[in-house]
């Protein structure tokens, strides 16, 4: 079947590997890519694909009501999977507003502009979804606890056989009431309100997903991982929040586009999904296995850049624990993560240290050039 869908955000971490696979799986799609290339939009995560005949790339802003709305009806427009957001915590922290203004007003233009669209044909929304992707953090936070006196992380097997570290034994369902405490997870959540009010009210065909860490090649340097490894190489001190106790639940970004896709055509209107890596690490603990998995990497004796760990002032709010629960997309539409950690984060490692140039374009701010070189001056 021929579809014309717009991915928001396509230029980000997760966009570009959502973009990557729609592309290259769907060849009868036509992929726009719609981003406003913000200082985390990098068009250069797309080169392998920026050719091909079914994808095409629009810089706008999400906020840009016209400029969507003239998109969607002169494109035909049949589905958004809409990823773009202001997505960093501590950014957050410091400046809140433009975070309300990218995932808040940034999504409900773009339900509105999908819904007059949509509305005005004689299918109306046959056919039509919108997919928002949004994160566990909007849940809140959850407890550390040790009910069988055993010292967590508590090793359970998946139903895969696959191993499952928790550090506790209550999980985010999709049934939670919502407690955000950022500014950042207090915008994804009112983003989500307003993605089911338009389902409520006017019968939009919506789809909300909320997902845990993501971790893998392509994410901009300020957070944990990528900006840890980048650290460890050059020597640099690793500022760790707090005493690093933090638990957070990791999943490998393909994996999350995996079940995007799935969710996209297989997921059923009105539902949220969970996804998760049944995988909870320890800040501290996840820091000394990129320590050790760099050093060994690049020929460097175990230990060497043990002492770059420098602890400092906490994240002001710091959620102490995310875990998701994702039986219900497991059972419903039997999806699980592909990759055990150990595996995901040497993969991660390896393409980091194998893309040095990458980062050092993205560190240097030179890839904002990238745009104006690819798709105006040529
Ligand atoms: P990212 O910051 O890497 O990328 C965001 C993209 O959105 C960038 O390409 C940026 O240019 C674009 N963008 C920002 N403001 C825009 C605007 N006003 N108009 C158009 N484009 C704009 O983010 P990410 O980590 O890839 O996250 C993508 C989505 O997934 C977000 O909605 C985020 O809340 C959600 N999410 C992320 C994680 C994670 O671990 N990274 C986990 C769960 C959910
Ligand atoms: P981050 O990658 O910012 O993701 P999120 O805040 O959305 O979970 O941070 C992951 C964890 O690592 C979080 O508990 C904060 C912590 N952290 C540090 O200790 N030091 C750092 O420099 C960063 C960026 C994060």
């Amino acid at each position: 079947m021929k579809r014309t869908l717009i991915i928001t955000g396509g230029a980000g971490f997760i966009g570009s590997h959502v973009v990557r696979l729609f592309v290259n799986k769907y060849p009868e799609y036509r992929i726009i890519n719609l981003d406003k290339l913000t200082y985390a939009g990098n068009l250069a995560n797309l080169k392998d694909i920026e050719d091909k005949p079914n994808y095409k790339f629009v810089k706008m802003d999400i906020c840009d009501f016209e400029g969507v709305l003239k998109l969607m009806q002169d494109e035909k427009v049949d589905g958004v999977i809409h990823l773009a957001a202001e997505s960093h915590v501590d950014r957050s922290i410091k400046d809140p507003f433009t975070f309300a203004k990218t995932n808040v007003m940034g999504t409900l233009t773009l339900l509105q502009a999908a819904k007059l669209t949509w509305e005005a044909l004689p299918e109306k929304y046959e056919g039509k979804r919108f997919y928002h992707i949004s994160t566990d953090e909007v849940y809140g936070a959850l407890e550390i606890t040790d009910p069988a006196g055993v010292e967590p992380p508590f090793t359970t097997k998946a139903s895969s056989g696959r191993h499952h570290l928790a550090y506790g034994t209550a999980f985010f369902t999709e049934d939670l009431k919502y407690q955000p405490h950022s500014p950042y997870s207090a915008a994804k959540a009112s983003s989500d309100h307003f993605v089911r009010a338009y389902h409520d009210t006017y019968g939009l065909p919506v789809v909300v997903t909320n997902c845990s860490n993501n971790y893998g090649p392509y994410q901009f340097p300020e957070k944990l991982i990528p900006l840890f490894i980048n650290n460890i190489r050059h020597g640099k001190p690793l500022p760790v929040y707090g005493r690093g106790e933090n638990v957070r639940d990791w999943l490998y970004v393909e994996d999350h586009a995996r079940a995007i896709d799935l969710i996209f055509h297989k997921g059923k209107v009105a539902e949220t999904y969970n996804i998760g890596g049944f995988n909870e690490w320890k800040n501290i603990d996840l820091i000394k296995v990129l320590i050790r998995t760099v050093d060994r990497l690049l020929g460097n004796p175990e230990g060497t850049s043990d002492h770059l760990i420098t602890y400092v002032t906490d994240r002001a709010g710091h959620d102490l624990r995310y875990a998701i629960d994702s039986t219900k997309l497991q059972k419903e539409l039997g999806w699980e993560p592909s990759l055990q950690f150990e595996e995901g984060i040497e993969k991660t490692v390896r393409w980091y240290l194998d893309n040095q140039a990458w980062m050092d374009n993205v560190t240097s701010g030179d890839y904002q050039k990238y745009y104006d070189d690819m798709y105006l001056n040529r």
